[in-house]
C-alpha cells in the first residue's frame, strides 16, 4: 500500500489547532470523567449528570479525545476507558491527573499565549505577566504553589522506579536530594538501600508537603530547608533531578560549585535531566524546553552543554546512563 501524500496545509492547520486537544484534555480531567468509567462504559448524557456538565458539549469533547485514543466511543455512543484515559483517574496506578491539571492551568496557559512577545524581547513570559519570578510567585500564591508541587511530584512518580533501577546507588553514606520537592525519589532510594541516610534539601514551603515519613524510619532522613545558591549540606552522593534545567549556565555553575565545595572525599553527583539529542528528531525535552523558556531562565541541554557546566564548577563527568524513561543520568565527581 502506498503511503498517502501529506497535505502540508492540513498538517500545519492541525498543528495550529493543537491547543484545542490540550483544552479538551483539561476539561475531561477537571470534570473527572475517567473516574466515572471504572465500572463500565457510559453515555455522554449519563457522564454529564455525574460530572455536573452539559451532555452534548461533553460528548463532543470526548469524541475529539477518542481520536487520540483517550477514551473510546462504541456504536451505542457509550464511552469506555482506554489505557490513555485510565491514567487520568485520580487513584489509577501511574495516574498523571495532577500533572495534567498543573500544566494546563491558567498561569501556564496565559504564559504560553505570550510566547511571541517573549521571543520578540527575550524576556520570561511568566515574569512579564505576573510581575515576579516563578518560584517567588509560587511562595506568594500557595494555591498555585501546591498545584505545581503536586504536579511535579506526580510527573516524578512515574520515573522514580526507573531511575532507582538504572543506577547502582551506594549501600551506605549520606545522599542529599537537592531541590528534591516532596522527596518521592529520595524515599524510593532509601527504601532500596537500607544503609543510606537521606537529606531532602528544598525551600521551606515545599518541605511542608514531604513524604519521607512514609519510610517508617525517622532516624534515616532529614528535611533541610535552604537555598542551593548559598550553601548545600555535605554528602557522599548528590541527586539533582529536574533542577539544573530551571537555571542559566551561571546559576547552574553556582549550584554545582556549592556541591563540589561541600562534597565528602570520593563523593559523586548524579543529575537526572532530559538530555537533548543533537539534531531535529522529536524529543519530549524539546517541548519541555519551551515550557521552561516561558517560566524560568533555564533551558534543556545536550550532554556537551552539561559537560561544560560541570567543567566550570570543577567537576568531571564519569558516565552517562540512559534510563527506560526520557530521562538520562549523568554522574560526575570532583575534577581533582
Ligand atoms: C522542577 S522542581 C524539581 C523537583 C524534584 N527534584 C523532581 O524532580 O520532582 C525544582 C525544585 O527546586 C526547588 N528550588 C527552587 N529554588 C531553590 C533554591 N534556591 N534552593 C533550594 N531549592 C530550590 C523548588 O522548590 C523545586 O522543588
Amino acid at each position: 500500500m502506498t503511503k498517502p501524500v501529506e497535505d502540508p496545509t492540513q498538517y500545519v492547520l492541525d498543528e495550529a489547532m493543537a491547543y484545542i486537544h490540550a483544552a479538551a484534555l483539561r476539561a475531561a480531567t477537571v470534570l473527572g470523567v475517567a473516574d466515572h468509567l471504572v465500572d463500565g462504559p457510559r453515555a455522554a448524557g449519563e457522564l454529564a449528570e455525574l460530572t455536573g456538565s452539559h451532555g452534548p458539549f461533553l460528548r463532543r469533547v470526548l469524541r475529539l479525545l477518542a481520536t487520540r485514543g483517550i477514551f473510546r466511543e462504541d456504536d451505542d455512543g457509550r464511552f469506555h476507558l482506554t489505557p490513555r484515559a485510565d491514567v487520568l483517574r485520580a487513584d489509577a496506578p501511574g495516574t498523571i491527573r495532577a500533572g495534567v491539571l498543573a500544566v494546563t492551568s491558567e498561569v501556564y496557559w496565559q504564559s504560553t499565549g505570550d510566547l511571541t512577545e517573549a521571543v520578540r524581547h527575550g524576556e520570561l513570559a511568566f515574569d512579564r505577566r505576573y510581575g515576579k519570578p516563578f518560584f517567588s510567585y509560587l511562595v506568594a500564591h500557595p494555591d498555585v504553589g501546591a498545584m505545581f508541587n503536586e504536579g511535579m511530584a506526580n510527573f516524578s512518580a512515574g520515573e522514580v522506579e526507573r531511575i532507582v533501577a538504572s543506577y547502582d546507588f551506594p549501600a551506605s553514606g549520606v545522599l542529599v536530594d537537592l531541590g528534591g520537592g516532596f522527596g518521592g525519589l529520595l524515599l524510593a532510594v532509601l527504601r532500596a538501600r537500607p544503609g543510606l541516610h537521606g537529606v531532602l534539601f528544598d525551600r521551606e514551603t515545599v518541605l511542608a508537603g514531604h513524604v519521607l515519613g512514609r519510610l517508617g524510619a525517622d532516624d534515616r532522613w532529614e528535611a533541610v530547608a535552604g537555598d542551593f545558591f548559598e550553601a548545600v549540606p555535605a554528602a557522599d552522593l548528590y541527586l539533582v533531578k529536574n533542577v539544573l534545567h530551571d537555571w542559566t549556565d551561571d546559576e547552574c555553575v553556582r549550584i554545582l560549585t556549592n556541591c563540589r565545595r561541600a562534597m565528602n572525599p570520593g563523593a559523586k553527583l548524579l543529575i537526572a535531566e532530559l538530555v537533548l539529542p543533537e539534531g531535529n528528531e522529536p524529543h519530549y525535552g524539546k517541548v519541555l524546553d519551551l515550557f521552561i523558556m516561558l517560566l524560568l531562565p533555564g533551558l534543556e541541554r545536550t550532554r556537551a552543554e552539561y559537560e561544560r557546566l560541570f567543567d566550570q564548577a570543577g567537576l568531571r563527568v564519569t558516565r552517562m546512563l540512559p534510563t527506560p524513561s526520557a530521562y538520562s543520568l549523568i554522574e560526575a565527581e570532583a575534577a581533582n
